[in-house]
């Protein structure tokens, strides 16, 4: 028998509700499709740090590494603000992406019809949008060396350091020549080469990989600021969208709020292949932690279920089963079912999270 092992790190804020809706679904394909997975549990984030005094302990990153695949909630929240810097919750998620090496963020933007009017957009600008931002997720600017806050003269100094190797360029290059090839054939680089030394290396070493081993896909550059006026503007023109870590923050949360909620939008984060062939993965929404509902019964779980359709599909081989649970998401959301993010419609009440799952559950039963 196949084994696929799961790790669950719910954290903080919704991520623990939304990752209960997300467990009954995993249960539900033992149950009923004879997809067995191998699930454990730990803490990540300032659930990690109020029992253990560190975000991700070395226990829970070495289960993390043993796993097929690692799903987590979100980490944060106000009450950590005032934390020191190596102990925050969110250094919990980046040592998971630096050492996993998980240096390719899939981040898909898909707008459903059914919410096509809950863009903040006009509603032909975005429906039917379907793009893809591939995002560098281990280098860049968010562990370049130097960094700090350093004292010069009289003053302090904020330092963070851009840095890029060739590499590092053309590895998730690569991962994102190899999705397009699989969709629309286009791919579109995003950096600011005007003004940046990386990204004149970024550049030049995505087109070599392009002209050398992709010349079926057509692969256009863009500066990375016009690249959020283009979004903005038609973002129709995309089908994949390659750029570093910390412009691909920002233009994933751009592209996210293009299909009307944060709460609806799931991510894939991938490393090299292992032994078995599964690449390292881990799988999160791309929402935050959303302090000011926590615990309340509010949360969207779809982004975290999407997520879990991710993992089918990357991780598992599965691509059927993604697509199962994506088309019960899309089926519940047609029948007019929203949660509280997605309400505002006249006469809409909205759901609550366990809701919101037992509809997709129901709708996960009647496709078999
Ligand atoms: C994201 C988040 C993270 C990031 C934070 C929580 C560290 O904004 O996944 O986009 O900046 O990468
Ligand atoms: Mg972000």
């Amino acid at each position: 028998m196949t084994t696929r092992s799961l790790l669950i790190l719910p954290g903080d804020g919704i991520g623990p509700e939304v990752m209960a809706e997300v467990r009954r679904i995993i249960d539900w394909f033992g149950t009923a499709r004879s997809l067995a997975f191998e699930v454990a549990e730990d803490l990540v984030g300032g659930a990690a740090y109020d029992a253990h005094g560190t975000p991700l302990t070395d226990a829970a990153m070495a289960r993390a590494q043993d796993v097929d695949a690692v799903l987590l909630g979100a980490v944060g929240g106000p009450k950590y603000d005032d934390l020191d810097f190596a102990v925050k919750p969110e250094r919990g998620l980046l040592r998971l992406r630096k050492e996993m090496d998980l240096f390719a963020n899939l981040r898909p933007a898909q707008c459903f019809d059914a919410l096509a009017d809950f863009s903040s957009l006009k509603r032909d600008v975005v429906a039917g949008l379907d793009i893809m931002i591939v995002r560098e997720l281990t280098s860049g600017v968010y562990f370049g060396e130097p960094r700090g806050i350093v004292t010069e003269g009289n003053e302090r100094v904020g330092i963070n350091t851009q840095r890029y190797t060739e590499s590092e360029i053309e590895r998730v290059a690569r991962a994102a020549f190899e999705l397009a090839r699989k969709r629309a054939g286009k791919l579109c680089s995003m950096e600011k080469a005007n003004v940046m030394e990386s990204g004149v290396l970024w550049r030049e070493v995505v087109s070599r990989v392009g002209a050398a081993d992709y010349p079926d896909v057509e692969l256009s550059h863009m500066y990375a600021d016009a690249g959020a006026m283009q979004l903005t503007r038609w973002p129709k023109q995309f089908d994949v969208i390659v750029t570093d870590n910390l412009f691909g923050d920002l233009l994933s949360d751009l592209a996210a709020m293009l299909t009307g909620s944060l709460g609806m939008l799931p991510s894939a984060s991938l490393g090299a292949p292992m032994a078995g062939g599964r690449p390292k993965a881990l799988y999160e929404p791309v929402h935050g932690s959303a302090p000011d509902i926590a615990g309340q019964g509010k949360a969207n779980p779809i982004a975290c279920i999407l997520s879990f359709a991710m993992a089918l599909r990357y991780s598992f081989d599965l691509g059927d089963e993604a697509a199962r649970v994506e088309r019960a998401v899309e089926k519940v959301l047609a029948d007019g079912l929203r949660t509280a993010d997605l309400a505002g419609e006249e006469g809409v009440v909205p759901v609550s999270t366990t809701q919101m799952g037992d509809a997709i559950l129901a709708a996960l039963e009647e496709s078999v």
